[in-house]
């Protein structure tokens, strides 16, 4: 019989680097108010958002992905060309094909990389970085560079205001790569695809979303995701020093925060909420907002970072991250 080789890599994976991108245009909560009715006041009580940035009509979400993957390459030290994989989650590429990895690796210099985009919407960098890792540790993959990449203005009426004064533009990435030590942990994931009708885009038109179902949701099942990320990295609620679930809406941050301290999460736990300068931006927003604490100085290297993304598909991911 014949025999395959197999190839082996190593045990254990790290966050190597991150960095981030948003455009110029600031948009505040009475700009929006001009072109629908809405109130800054609304925004803030029910979704926490003070304001958000919105890409130019010729800025591009391969744009935003090329500038936070350089970003997070030079923050990582690590060089393109030391990197053969490129994954970019995303959901709002302006058509199925050609996908945005193979142009965004061509761009940032890797030459020849592995690259695929990976749909799992606002869960799709938690995703994108659990299959990094995996790849590494089987030795299909040596150094992945994960960038969750959204242009969501281009899929959101723009006079909706249940969906407009939500969504922004902008990319976060990390540089993954071998390590001594364990700094990803098993990633926790799954799906609901009964709740399919609750958010969608059909024929590459608007996004719609149920809110009040999908805010329900979010705010019951996702803690679990993060116990069982914390279950399978072997760590407790006490453990973890920065929490970022994906930004979705300020109350279902601190509803997701207020179920991990009833269990023994620290008080001084810190919480992610860059939604309030950065508005909801999909599969980017977990990265950018552990880009910017870093850059403010709030997370340091080697905290214990707990992260659970959710979102359309229904679909959720999770993992604890060592802070590089
Ligand atoms: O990222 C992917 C995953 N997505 C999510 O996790 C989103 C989850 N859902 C949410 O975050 C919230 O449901 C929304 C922010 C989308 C909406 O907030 P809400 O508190 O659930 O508002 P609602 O839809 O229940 O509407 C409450 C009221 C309604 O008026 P009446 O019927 O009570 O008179 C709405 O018409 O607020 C009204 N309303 C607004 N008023 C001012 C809805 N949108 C607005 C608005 N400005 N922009």
């Amino acid at each position: 019989m014949t025999t395959l080789r197999l190839k082996q890599g190593p045990a254990a994976t790290r966050v190597l680097g991150v960095g981030s991108y948003q455009p110029e245009r600031r948009v505040t909560n009475d700009e929006l108010s001009k072109i629908m009715e809405t109130t800054d006041q609304w925004i803030r009580d029910r979704v926490g958002i003070i304001e958000r940035r919105f890409a130019e009509k010729d800025e591009l979400l391969v744009d935003m992905a090329v500038t936070a993957g350089h970003n997070a390459l030079a923050d990582a030290g690590v060089e393109a060309s030391e990197v053969d994989t490129v994954i970019v989650p995303n959901c709002t590429m302006p058509s199925p094909i050609p996908n945005a990895a193979a142009q965004v690796a061509d761009r940032i210099g890797v030459k020849a990389a592995g690259a695929f985009d990976l749909n799992a919407a606002c869960a799709g960098f938690c995703y994108g970085l659990g299959v990094a890792s995996d790849l590494i540790r089987s030795g299909s993959a040596g150094k992945v560079l994960v960038i969750g990449a959204e242009k969501l203005t281009d899929v959101v009426d723009p006079v909706d205001r249940a969906n407009a004064i939500i969504f922004a533009d902008g990319a976060g990435a990390a540089v993954v790569g071998p390590s001594d030590e364990p700094g990803i942990g098993p990633v926790a994931w799954g799906s609901a695809g009964d709740l399919v009708d609750t958010i969608y885009m059909r024929e590459h038109r608007f996004i719609y979303q149920e809110g009040q179902s999908v805010f329900r949701w979010a705010t019951t099942q996702i803690a679990p995701i993060a116990f069982r990320a914390l279950e399978l990295a072997g760590l407790e609620p006490s453990d973890v020093d920065v929490l970022i679930p994906h930004q979705a809406n300020l109350r279902i941050v601190e509803a997701i925060a207020k179920k991990l301290r009833a269990k023994g999460a620290r008080e001084d736990m810190l919480v992610a909420d860059d939604i309030r300068y950065s508005g909801n931006t999909s599969s980017a927003s977990i990265p950018m907002a552990l880009d910017h604490m870093r850059k403010a100085g709030t997370v340091k290297s080697g905290d214990v970072v707990l992260m659970v993304g959710f979102g359309a598909g229904l679909s959720y991911a999770g993992q604890v991250v060592i802070c590089p």
